[in-house]
């Protein structure tokens, strides 16, 4: 199961939530922190990938061509892929990267999990309005977004659920 969205989102911190770990996948304030696929072992069943981030500029041109390749690489061609973990953060309003993102999964014939990141840094009578403008950004239905918190653990028993369901299929 891999996790993909743009740098900073959250993907190694929702992977450490998932599995009640603090630093298993390391994180940093600063984007562009992931710089490699790193692949966490759940109980030698299945198989959490934290990959780099997209849409970071401040990462040198050869980079981020090296990013976009091991991000496709998951999204658009491995094989052993159960299912993607996409990660938009509730915050903001999908970007360009994140649009390219949508049209890769669709082409893609697997589960996806949409995980809204970061929902502890809005009130709780605002979450309701931002899954509404971020799953309509997409045409997606508003129940396959899961709303998700790193900090508070808001969201992972069901987004943990949903992964696990993935793999089983
Ligand atoms: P790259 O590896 O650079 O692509 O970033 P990433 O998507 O792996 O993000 P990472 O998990 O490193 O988190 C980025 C920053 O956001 C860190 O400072 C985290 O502590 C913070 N963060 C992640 N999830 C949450 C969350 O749910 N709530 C809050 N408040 N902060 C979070
Ligand atoms: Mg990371």
């Amino acid at each position: 199961m891999a996790f993909v969205g743009r740098s900073n989102v959250g993907k190694s911190a929702l992977i450490n939530a998932l599995v009640g770990r603090k630093a298993i996948a390391r994180t940093s304030k600063s984007p562009g922190k992931t710089r490699d696929c790193n692949v966490f072992d759940v109980g030698h069943k299945l198989y959490l990938v934290d990959l780099p981030g997209y849409g970071y500029a401040r990462v040198s041109k050869g980079e981020r061509r090296r990013f976009g390749r091991l991000i496709e690489q998951y999204v658009a061609r491995r094989e052993e892929a159960v299912g993607i973990v996409w990660l938009l953060d509730i915050r903001h309003a999908p970007s360009a990267e994140d649009h390219h993102m949508a049209q890769l999964l669709a082409a893609r014939k697997m589960p996806i999990i949409i995980a809204l990141t970061k929902a502890d840094k809005v009130s709780a009578t605002q979450r309701a309005d931002r899954v509404a403008a971020i799953v309509g950004a997409f045409d997606l239905p508003a129940d396959q977004a899961i709303v998700t918190s790193a900090a508070t653990g808001l969201g992972i028993d069901d987004l943990r659920e949903s992964v696990l369901a993935a793999a089983e299929n």
